[in-house]
């Protein structure tokens, strides 16, 4: 196998060119550049990426930390993160951290074990132990989808019908230590974050179903604790309040994010003596619950029961009826992810910063009404786009 050696002997130049002008380390002159670069393509030599991060203290690595890597969301997720990050060079390594905190613990520090330059994680609804981990060694990291600030609570939800405030407890608050948001030096917030927009997309989606004369409207929740979980039920009660609806807050269930969980929330959903007319799902794993739950109790969407649901995904237009939704911009929330951490690593005491990225509603069938588009309604992006990021300027 040609060595770096060989390369610069038939390139007549030093080693340390070589590794100059393999590494980025020193500027070269352009036609050496090219010397080297021809040698390098006629000899087929191949770069030594541990050789080469023993010199550079990189690894050209990123760590990417996602849980149910099987949900297309996600799935989405993990091609943005791996084309921008393949695009500026580097490589991944992926771990599942399958939403426990002690499992997700575990991974970022194998993934930290292997040195990876930074990494990008969407947290748990228990995020301490991790967040002191990266904190202790100054890892820089993205979080990814869940962001930790303080104050996102899912504000005492009812797990599968049991009445409000008695469901699991919320992961926010839930635990001793300091603030999860708490800065790190300088004042300023430790991680930079890249999540979809939440609150208001939901809001519009119960805006369209109260528009449609559903005076009550029931929400399946996520998972307590996440930050999403508490931004879209946010986003729920903002957009019954907007439509003049109280909220009766028996129609407010968690399905933990997942099918099952959906499933019997929504049963517990239909056995209210008053059960909804119209249901939201908060994801996509939660949409199919509920579909599973009224099929099960004989309802037809939409002429029983109006549907719509957070999160698009490739066969929602295949359902009978087509699946109204908002879809997540989720390819580019992770290449966006990369390039937030790229900027940290080009940069490593840059302000931190938080980039939100708007939705789209995509108006079908589920919800009741007929094909086309929405009358008086804009099928634009839902989320504050324009606003400045939160955190300081980029
Ligand atoms: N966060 C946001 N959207 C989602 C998720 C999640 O964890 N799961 C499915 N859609």
């Amino acid at each position: 196998m040609p060595t770096m050696a060989d390369v610069a002997r038939s390139a007549g130049v030093s080693v340390a060119t070589v590794s100059h002008v393999l590494n980025g380390t020193r500027p070269v002159l352009p036609h050496t550049r090219q010397a080297v670069l021809d040698a390098v393509e006629a000899l087929g030599y191949t770069p030594n990426g541990l050789a080469r991060s023993l010199v550079t203290s990189r690894t050209r690595s990123i760590g990417l930390a996602v849980s149910a890597i099987s949900n297309p969301y996600f799935t989405e997720i993990l091609q943005g993160v791996e084309s921008a990050a393949l695009e500026a060079g580097y490589g991944l390594l992926i771990a599942d951290p399958h939403d426990d905190p002690r499992h997700e613990r575990k991974v970022v520090q194998l993934l930290h074990e292997r040195r990876v330059d930074g990494m990008i994680v969407a947290p748990s609804a228990h995020p301490h132990d991790l967040v002191g981990y990266l904190r202790r060694h100054a890892v820089p990291t993205v979080f990814l989808d869940r962001v930790i600030d303080a104050g996102v609570t899912d504000g005492g939800i009812a797990d599968g019908g049991a009445p409000a405030g008695e469901g699991p407890a919320s992961g926010a608050g839930a635990e001793a230590g300091p603030p999860l948001d708490a800065p790190c030096f300088d004042q300023a917030p430790c991680f930079d974050q890249v999540c979809a927009e939440s609150a208001e997309p939901t809001a519009r989606l119960v805006a369209h179903l109260a528009g449609l004369g559903h005076r009550r409207i029931g929400l399946v929740a996520g998972l307590p604790g996440l930050s999403t979980t508490g931004e879209r039920i946010a986003g729920y009660r903002a957009g019954l309040a907007a439509a003049g609806l109280g909220h009766d807050e028996r129609l407010l269930v968690s399905g933990n994010s997942e099918a099952a969980g959906a499933e019997r929330a929504t049963a517990a959903l239909l056995a209210l003596p008053e059960p909804p007319t119209a249901l939201v799902t908060a994801n996509n794993a939660m949409t199919i619950g509920a579909l599973r739950s009224l099929r099960r109790h004989g309802l037809a969407v939409p002429d029983d029961i109006a549907l719509c649901c957070f999160d698009d995904f490739a066969w929602a237009d295949l359902f009978s009826p087509r699946l109204t939704a908002i879809a997540q911009p989720s390819r580019e929330l992770g290449a966006r992810a990369v390039r937030v951490l790229l900027d940290r690593l080009a940069e490593p005491h840059r302000p931190a910063r938080t980039v939100r990225l708007p939705c789209a509603f995509v108006h079908r069938t589920s919800c009741g009404c007929p094909e086309g588009p929405v009358p008086g309604e804009d099928a634009g992006p839902v989320g504050p786009s324009t606003l400045p990021e939160k955190g300081t300027a980029s």
